[in-house]
């Protein structure tokens, strides 16, 4: 039987990275890539919101020719059968960059045209990175700007279970990183120094770890660890950056893994995905394969390349809920806020 193609092409554009892709169908990747502003917002120690957009708009269009040549794509009006955009949440002036291309393209080439919520973007990374997997499923996204646990009851319908109270969990890692004058991001420079390290050496509290609410707090444990280290130098003791980074990278993990047990334990799931930029993180992902294996929960983790921000992902949630009957015109507009529960 001849496989029919259906090509979608999508764009992401919420953040600090310009990325697009062409897929066919929910696993065929066919062209991807990704435009990074890391090397511009590290001076910063963060994303520089008025940076973000103007770099996005430089790099948007010479990226868009590359992926369709890379796909072998020639004529795209007619062979391209759904445009997928990222219109919420994230920066406006990044979101804009992004939803104005693919209204643009849509018009020109006249297409269907799809925004797509950047979370459940998240979430059908694992999908598209697992043909097997389907819902029921809890699905844990932790990123710089997100740590949600959701409850994906049936793609299109999310409920939410659990999310911060402040800040982010990769926002934590950013700040942690750039008090101890490390670099940005954060979080893969303290996930490399925290594997030769004490993870016992400082006490670090694990944020809301007496309640059995399904919620975290990440701000306080900056702060505790803030204290730490100001006390250390007030009393002249050097502070070792490797058991350092063990510590804090400890009790992050504990606060997820507690509050993703008790996300499971809560509503009988037994599968489980993780996705974001923080589920990158080595610890991380192998405290998530000790849980799964002793809890009998089946866990899906998506390559590194697709936990961070991507397109492919954004193709797959895109190509998903078209397919569910969801549709975009061209007033479509980015959502900073847009919640998919
Ligand atoms: O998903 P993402 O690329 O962008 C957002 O939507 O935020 O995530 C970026 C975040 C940053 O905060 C970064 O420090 C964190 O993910 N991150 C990590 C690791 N790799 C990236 N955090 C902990 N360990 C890592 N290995
Ligand atoms: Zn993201």
């Amino acid at each position: 039987m001849s496989h029919k193609k259906f090509i979608t092409l999508a764009i992401e554009s919420s953040c600090d990275d310009t990325a697009i892709a062409v897929m066919d169908g929910e696993y065929n990747v066919l062209s991807a890539a990704l435009s990074s502003q890391i090397d511009s917002h590290s001076k910063y120690g963060g994303v520089v919101p008025e940076l973000a957009s103007r770099m996005h708009q430089e790099a948007i269009m010479p990226l868009l020719k590359d992926v369709l040549a890379k796909a072998n794509i020639t004529d795209p009006k007619n062979e391209i059968n759904l445009i997928a955009v990222t219109s919420g949440p994230g920066l406006m002036g990044s979101l804009l960059v992004g939803v104005m291309t693919a209204k643009a393209l849509a018009q020109g080439w006249e297409i269907p045209l799809i925004g797509v919520n950047h979370l459940e973007g998240h979430i059908f990374a694992n999908v598209a990175a697992n043909k097997d997997l389907t819902p029921p499923f809890v699905s844990m996204v932790v990123s710089g700007g997100h740590t949600e646990i959701i409850h994906v009851r049936g793609f299109g319908d999310y409920e939410l279970l659990g999310s911060t109270r402040d800040d982010a969990a990769g926002e934590a890692y950013d700040k942690i990183a750039k008090i101890l004058g490390l670099g940005y991001p954060g979080g893969p420079i303290i996930d490399k120094l925290a594997k030769t390290g004490n993870p016992d050496a400082y006490p670090l509290p694990v944020p809301l770890s007496n309640t059995d609410l399904v919620e975290f707090s990440f701000s306080g444990l900056k702060t505790a660890a803030v204290t730490l280290l100001q006390k250390a130098e007030r009393n002249g003791i050097s502070i070792y950056p490797e058991d350092f980074c063990a510590s804090f990278q400890k009790a992050v993990i504990a606060s997820l893994t507690g509050k993703v047990q008790l996300a499971l334990k809560n509503t009988g799931v037994k599968k489980l995905t993780l996705s974001g930029g923080v589920a990158a993180n080595s610890g991380l992902r192998s405290a998530l394969g000790e849980l799964s294996a002793k809890r009998g929960i089946e866990l899906f983790l998506p390559p590194v390349s697709m936990c961070t921000d991507n397109a492919v992902m954004i193709a797959a949630a895109g190509y998903n809920a078209y397919g569910r009957g969801a549709i975009s015109d061209l007033s479509l507009s980015p959502n900073p806020s847009w919640e998919i529960w």
